[in-house]
Formats: structure tokens, sequence, C-alpha cells
């Protein structure tokens, strides 16, 4: 099966992704990182949105020049690592609409539940971009995925940080037309389900929850 992923390689991004892997980087200084790989990896995951033209005025003359032609997004959050993209998806984009899912991992069976779900009345007329840092076993994000569709969306998107080998195979193999986008591909998951090399926990690094 061919993979429906994207590696954003591109130097910043790597550069970026080494500060967050690093075990010393300070809590503020992660959150603000991730923000700006956030950035980064948006405007792949934005890159096919339709441009039309309008009509304005430079100083010097008029011109027809490109313009987004009212593709409306939502982006939506996993909780609650999440948000840590999300941030900086909404740096690029304030007008998109936003919703949230909140999906806890049972940490014997890894097997993703819902607790929380808000999103748009209109998905299904968006450009739905799912985040989460970290694509583990998948077992959460094809949850979420599963619940963004049952609530309309049709167009919809996966943008990570860090992907496992196994997360991406179990994604595609259940939503095989949902894109991936990450920075890194990593080698693989531990017998807890972390990512290897991975950066530990994504939501305990943004929020600064253990050590
Ligand atoms: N979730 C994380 O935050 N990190 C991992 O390595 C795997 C799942």
């Amino acid at each position: 099966m061919t993979e429906n992923l994207t590696i954003v390689d591109h130097p910043l991004i790597q550069h970026k992704l080494t500060i967050l892997r690093n075990k010393d980087t300070p809590t503020a200084h992660f959150r603000q990182v991730i923000r700006e790989v956030a950035i980064l990896l948006g405007c792949e995951a934005t890159k096919d949105l339709p441009l039309g033209n309008i009509e304005i005025e430079t100083p010097l003359e008029a011109i027809k020049s490109p313009y987004l032609e009212g593709k409306k997004l939502c982006f939506v959050s996993i909780l609650r690592a999440g948000n840590g993209l999300l941030d900086g998806l909404l740096d690029l984009i304030p007008s998109a609409r936003v919703g949230h899912v909140g999906m806890y991992r049972d940490h014997e069976t890894l097997e993703a539940h819902r607790y929380y779900f808000k999103t748009p009345d209109d998905l299904g007329g968006r450009q739905v971009i799912m985040v989460d840092p970290m694509l583990a076993t998948g077992n959460t994000a094809i949850a979420a995925a599963t619940e963004l569709k049952n609530a309309g969306a049709s167009a919809l998107k996966f943008m990570c940080l860090v992907a496992a080998p196994e997360g991406v195979r179990a994604f595609n193999a259940a939503h095989p037309d949902v894109p991936i986008i990450t920075a890194a591909l990593d080698r693989e998951l531990n017998d807890r389900g972390y990512i290897l090399p991975g950066l530990g926990d994504a939501g305990d690094r943004i929020y600064g929850t253990k050590g």
C-alpha cells in the first residue's frame, strides 16, 4: 500500500524538531518552538487551498492578484497536546474555526476513548485539519478521524510532529483518504506506546506537568 504521508523536510523544521527532542529544553521554550513548527507544517497542510484573483490597486497600478477563494477551514485539536500545534495554526490563519476532540488513552490497552467533542456544525463544508503532535499507535488519531467523519467532515487532513511507522500503517489502513503531514517518521514504538527516539510525552512537555 502506498502511504498517504508527507514528511516535511525543511531545515528550519528539522532544527526546531531537534530543540523539541532535547530533554533539556525548558517548558516555555518547548511551547514556543512547537508553535513555530506548527506554522511551518501548516504551510504544507494548506498548500492546496484554492486561489482566485481579486482586483486591487498597488500604490503604482491596478492589478489582479491571488486571494484565498472562500475555502473554509477548521482546525481540530486532539486534546490536550494538540493545542500546542493549534496555537501556531491560528497564528497562521486566525480566521479559521476551531474544534476540540478529547480522547484519552487507556494505559493498559492503549485504546482511545472519547470524553469531549465540540466542532462547528458545518464541518462538511470545510477543509478540516486535525492536529496532534504524536502519531504513536494511531489509535487516538484513528478514533478522532472517525468521530469527525461521523460529524460530517469529508475533506480531512492529519498534521502531526512525529510519527511512528506503526501509527502511519494503522492510520493509512483505517483512513486511506486522509493525508498525514509530519515533520519526522521515527524508528519505532517502545512497549509502552512511546515513540523512539521521539520527544517524550508531548502534553507533559508543552504544559510542564512532569518533572
Ligand atoms: N504520546 C506522546 O506524547 N509521546 C509519545 O511518544 C507517544 C504518544
